[in-house]
């Protein structure tokens, strides 16, 4: 009798666990009934923010992985990043490596045209998933429909930013942190291709061209000229704050750049170059490096599949505030 009651119990569990997962699961339909034609509103705001300031683009999409990286559940994309501190809590946005994370206004001013339109009814989490659309969209890349129905989270810790790969990984530990989230090793070469937009501060790729091991000063699979040129940016002694290199030599625009100089040795961070040590990553690089189509094919779906990852519990007003 009381074995019966348990397996009863276990089924209703599984029917629960079943039902709770399709409930939050994400549609392309999501708001047709609730919020129609907002999207239109954050490509606008994404649009009006990259006039006055070309960086935007870059500090969106890095805004929306790192959102999506960063949560203990795994489940990250919840706009957790863009909570502001409190007396009582240092924020994610407050965390050891948000030298780069800036335009957190861009969202803002997204979230408050789409608030006029039907107020309390799209989250900060599909906001940030479709301005990182749009960002890519408007810099000359892969276009691509966003699911929505993501809920915004109220918990975000400063401290785990360590949850981030790091630009010094390897290509096990890159594997790891990426299938930790379910993401596959074609997900971590095409992903890493957002770093065709952008800006690195010295920094993030100090170790390779300092000190890079017991018995070379220099990353010996960087090209002579480019390591040259990238330690008169960042000397040793560096004391400004806010120097450094872009990414890839078209910094504004989102094309399949990136992955030929990768394979010229003109990579900026050792997690970029790490792609080449695994046979089956570096046939991919080469694929992205010959056909930006298939690049932008790639991206497309490794970005769907990373901004699924979502877990929260609300809706914000404010997206620098939990309600
Ligand atoms: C694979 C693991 C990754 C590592 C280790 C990594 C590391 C970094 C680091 C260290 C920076 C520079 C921070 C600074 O010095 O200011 C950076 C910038 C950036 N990352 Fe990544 N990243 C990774 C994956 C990604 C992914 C998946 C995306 C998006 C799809 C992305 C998009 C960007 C962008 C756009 C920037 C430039 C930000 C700006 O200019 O404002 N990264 N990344
Ligand atoms: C980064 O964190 C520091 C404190 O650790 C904070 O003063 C700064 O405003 C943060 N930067 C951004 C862009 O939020
Ligand atoms: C990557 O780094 C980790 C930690 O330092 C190390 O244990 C591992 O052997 C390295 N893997 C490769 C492929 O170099
Ligand atoms: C280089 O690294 C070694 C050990 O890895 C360290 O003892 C030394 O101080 C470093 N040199 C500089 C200039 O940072």
């Amino acid at each position: 009798m009381a074995a019966m009651a348990g397996s009863v119990l276990l089924a209703f569990l599984m029917i629960f666990t079943i039902l709770s997962s399709s409930v939050s699961s994400l549609s392309l339909n999501y708001y047709d009934k609730t919020c129609p034609n907002f999207e239109s509103a954050v490509t606008n705001a994404v649009k009006k923010a990259m006039k006055n300031d070309r960086t935007v683009p870059a500090a969106i999409l890095r805004m929306h992985f790192h959102d999506c990286f960063i949560r203990g559940d795994l489940k990250g994309c919840d706009a957790s990043v863009l909570l502001k501190s409190t007396k009582k809590n240092v924020a994610e946005k407050d965390g050891p490596p948000n030298v780069s994370l800036h335009a957190f206004y861009v969202i803002d001013h997204a979230k408050e045209a789409v608030e006029k339109m039907c107020p309390g009814v799209v989250s900060c989490a599909d906001i940030l998933a479709l301005a990182a659309r749009d960002a890519v969209a408007l810099s000359g890349g892969p276009n691509w429909a966003v699911p929505k129905g993501r809920k915004d989270g109220r918990i975000s810790k400063a401290s785990e930013t360590r949850q981030l790969p790091a630009p010094v990984f390897n290509i096990s530990q890159l594997q790891q942190s990426f299938s930790q989230r379910g993401l596959s090793l074609e997900d971590l070469v095409a992903l890493s291709g957002g770093h065709t937009l952008g800006f690195a501060h010295c920094s993030s790729f100090q170790n390779r061209i300092h000190n890079f091991s017991a018995t070379v000063d220099v990353d010996s699979t960087l090209s002579p000229s480019f390591a040259a040129n990238l330690r008169r940016i960042c000397p040793l002694q560096n004391k400004a704050k806010n120097a450094g290199s872009t990414m890839d030599s078209t910094t504004f625009g989102f094309d399949n750049v990136y992955y030929k100089m990768l394979l010229g040795g003109k990579s900026i961070f050792s997690s970029d170059q790490a792609l080449l040590t695994n046979p089956k990553a570096k046939a991919l690089v080469q694929k992205f490096a010959a056909s930006e189509a298939e690049f932008g094919k790639a991206f497309a779906a490794s970005m769907v599949k990373m901004s699924s990852l979502t877990g929260g519990q609300e809706v914000r007003l404010d997206c620098k505030v939990v309600r």
